[in-house]
C-alpha cells in the first residue's frame, strides 16, 4: 500500500490578515486581535493536519516572533519554521526550537517565496548552518528548485530533507505542454533525492485542483499548503460569520461554539 502522504499547514496568511488591521499594536494582553494565528494552528491539528509551518521573514509582514514562541509552546504536532539562513535566523531557530526549519531564500520584494534556494551556489555555509541544526536535534530541509544540480548539492551538504518548489508547476498549470514539463522535473527530482537518501517534501501553489496530480509525485513524505487552505476556509466560514453577526447586531447573544 502506497504511504499517506503528510500534510504541513502553513498558516502564515492567517497572520497576513491580522497584520492587515492590527499592525503596529500591542497585542501581549487579552484584546480583540484577530485572526490569531494559533487558534488557526489548533483548529488546524484538530481536523487533522500533522504538522504546522509558518515563515518568520525578515520584514515581519506576517508572523511575529511572538507567534512563533507561542506556537511553540501549543501546538501538538511538529512546528516547521521556514526562514532565510541568515544569522540572525540561525540564532533564533537554535534558540526556538523548531522540530525542522526550512531554508528559503528572501528578497523583501517578493509576494511570497518566489525561486528556491541556491544550494550548490552556497554549498560551505549551508553544510555548516546544516550542522548546527543537525547537532541541536532540528530536522533541516532546503527549499529547492527541481533541478538535479541543487540535489546533488544538497546530498553534498548532508541534508536530511528537501522540499521541492512546486511553483513553476502550479504557475503553468493550465499550460497542458508546460505543466507536463513542469510535472515530469518534480518526478525526476523526487527519483534523484530518494537514489540518495533524502526524504522529499513539496510546496508553493499548491491548491484543491492540482493536488491531484501533485500527490502522483513519487516518494512525498510531506505537503506544506498554506494560500489554498486559508482561501477555502474563508469561502466556507463566512456563511457562519455573517449569521453570527447578524445574531449578536439582532439579539446580543453568540450562536456559534467556539473552537
Ligand atoms: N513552502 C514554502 C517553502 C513556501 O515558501 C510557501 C509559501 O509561503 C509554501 C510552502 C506554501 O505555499 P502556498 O501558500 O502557495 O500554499
Amino acid at each position: 500500500m502506497k504511504k499517506a502522504i503528510l500534510l504541513g499547514v502553513n498558516i502564515d496568511h492567517a497572520a497576513t490578515l491580522r497584520q492587515a488591521r492590527y499592525r503596529g499594536y500591542d497585542m501581549s494582553c487579552g484584546k480583540m486581535v484577530e485572526p490569531d494565528p494559533v487558534a488557526v494552528a489548533l483548529a488546524a491539528e484538530q481536523a487533522g493536519a500533522d504538522g504546522i509551518t509558518v515563515h518568520l521573514r525578515e520584514d515581519r509582514r506576517h508572523i511575529q516572533e511572538r507567534d512563533v514562541l507561542r506556537l511553540r509552546e501549543t501546538i501538538q504536532t511538529r512546528m516547521n519554521l521556514e526562514m532565510a539562513p541568515t544569522p540572525a535566523m540561525v540564532e533564533f531557530a537554535l534558540k526556538t526550537k523548531p522540530d525542522s526549519v526550512c531554508l528559503v531564500p528572501e528578497r523583501r520584494e517578493e509576494v511570497s517565496t518566489e525561486g528556491g534556494l541556491d544550494v550548490a551556489a552556497r554549498i560551505e555555509e549551508l553544510r555548516e548552518t546544516t550542522a548546527r541544526f543537525t547537532e541541536a536535534g532540528i530536522v533541516t530541509s532546503l527549499f529547492i528548485d527541481p533541478d538535479s544540480k541543487q540535489i546533488d548539492a544538497a546530498a553534498a551538504i548532508g541534508a536530511p530533507c528537501i522540499e521541492l518548489h512546486t511553483g513553476a508547476y502550479a504557475n503553468a498549470y493550465y499550460d497542458t505542454a508546460a505543466r507536463s514539463r513542469e510535472f515530469r522535473r518534480l518526478c525526476k527530482a523526487a527519483e534523484n533525492a530518494a537514489n540518495v537518501a533524502i526524504t522529499t517534501n513539496a510546496g508553493h501553489g499548491i491548491n484543491y485542483v492540482n493536488i491531484t496530480e501533485v500527490v502522483e509525485i513519487p516518494h512525498l513524505h510531506e505537503l506544506n499548503i498554506g494560500h489554498s487552505i486559508l482561501c477555502r476556509s474563508v469561502l466556507f466560514g463566512i456563511g457562519e460569520a455573517v449569521r453570527e453577526m447578524k445574531a449578536r447586531m439582532r439579539d446580543g447573544i453568540t450562536i456559534l461554539p467556539r473552537p
